[in-house]
Order: structure tokens, then sequence, then C-alpha cells
């Protein structure tokens, strides 16, 4: 599953940070500069992963066990690498993603407290240890993040207490610390274009550099 053409782009932060919208601009962005894109999210990406998504996020099933949730963020991700992002890296696209394994790492480890040994072993073993060559981690304040989202329809993770959530912002930024050259963090307070503009020098660096070196 490891073989790849194309390049992997993933969007990742904590509720609220505008994630989808930014995603959709730089797909948009890099479109205008001639690449061509697959825009994808997770969980979700093929109609399996939807469907998982729908247990995962169902805020009806407060039962469910912490392994049981990881396991099935790996099942969706398993079947929307398979089915939809290796074939896409394959024929050389750009694919963007709206979440990857570092919101599994974040989540599950960091919020959750799932040992991160088991966490990055089925990452190599499920997900054949694929990583994106870039991360746009946005980044702000966990309260400022869940007020955006007022108004809307909380999901199971969504619900959870701020608490956990700063778990999960805090998780975010020592995986950017720790992987400074992969994982670019932007202030996500200042507003969506400024966010776009930040994000789209990135991502046309990144890329200028790739396909410069071949
Ligand atoms: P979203 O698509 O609206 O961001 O919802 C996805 C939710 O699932 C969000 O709360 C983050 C959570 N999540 C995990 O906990 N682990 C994961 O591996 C992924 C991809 C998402």
């Amino acid at each position: 599953m490891n073989q790849r053409r194309g390049v992997f782009i993933s969007f990742e932060g904590i509720e609220g940070t505008g994630k989808t919208t930014q995603a959709g601009l730089l797909k948009e962005f890099l479109e205008r500069k001639g690449y061509t894109v697959t825009l994808t999210k997770e969980p979700g990406g093929t109609v399996i992963s939807d469907r998982i998504r729908e247990i995962l996020l169902s805020a009806e099933y407060k039962e469910m066990d912490p392994i049981t949730e990881l396991l099935l963020y790996f099942a969706s991700r398993r079947q929307h690498i398979k089915e939809l992002i290796q074939p896409a890296l394959d024929k050389g696209r750009i694919v963007i993603t709206d979440r990857f394994a570092d919101s599994t790492v974040a989540y599950q480890g960091y919020a959750r407290g799932i040992d991160l040994n088991l966490i990055n072993y089925l990452s190599r073993s499920v997900a054949g240890g694929l990583m994106p060559d870039l991360t746009i981690l946005l980044d702000m304040d966990v309260e400022a993040g869940l007020r955006r989202n007022k108004g809307k329809k909380f999901d199971r993770l969504e619900l959870e207490a701020v608490e956990f959530h700063k778990r999960v912002r805090e998780g975010y930024r020592i995986l950017a610390g720790e992987e400074p050259e992969r994982i670019r963090l932007i202030d996500s307070s200042k507003g969506i274009s400024a966010v776009h503009a930040e994000a789209a020098e990135i991502a046309a660096g990144f890329l200028d550099a790739r396909f410069q070196a071949g």
C-alpha cells in the first residue's frame, strides 16, 4: 500500500477550526495552479467508511468502548486507503483529506488515553504505514473553537467535556513539535482568508520543491 506517485496532504485540528472550509479552498487553489486534486475526509470517503462514520459519531452510542472506537476509526481508514486514497495517489493525484492518522493519535491517544504504541502498531499494520507528506494543523483556543460550532447538533465526540478537547489540542501540539517538517501549524483564529493564504503558501512551496526535485 506504500508505493505512490501523488502527494498526500491532510488538514488536522480540534473542532471548529475550519478544516473543511480550508481543505475546500486549498483544493480550488491547487486546481487553479493546474493540479488534479481529490478531496476527501475521515472518518468517511467511501460508502463503507461513511457507514462506519455514522456508528462512530452517533450521539446515541454513549456506551461505546474506547478500543471499539479506535478499531472502527482504523476500519474506516483501511477501506478509505484501499478504495480511494491509494488509487488516487497511484494516478499521480494530489489527495487532500480533512483529518487522517494524527486525529487518531490526538483523540484516541492523547485525549482518551489509549497506548500510543498500540495506535502506532495499527497505523503500520492496518493502514500500511501511509502518512501524509504534508499536514496543515489548524490551531486555536478550545472554547473558541467549540463556540464556533454552536447551534449545530453536536456529535458523540463533540459532546465530550472541554477537558477532553484540551487534551486533543495538546496532543496535536506535541505531534507538531515532534515532526515540524511534516506538520505545519497555523493559528486559525485569524479568519478564513488569512488562514487560506498561509495554507496556500505552505502547500505551494511544498509542491514546488517536490516537483522540482522530481
Ligand atoms: P468531523 O469530520 O466533523 O471533524 O468529525 C470527526 C470526529 O471524529 C471528530 O470529533 C474527530 C473524531 N476523530 C477521532 O476521534 N479519531 C480519528 O481518527 C478521526 C479521523 C476522527
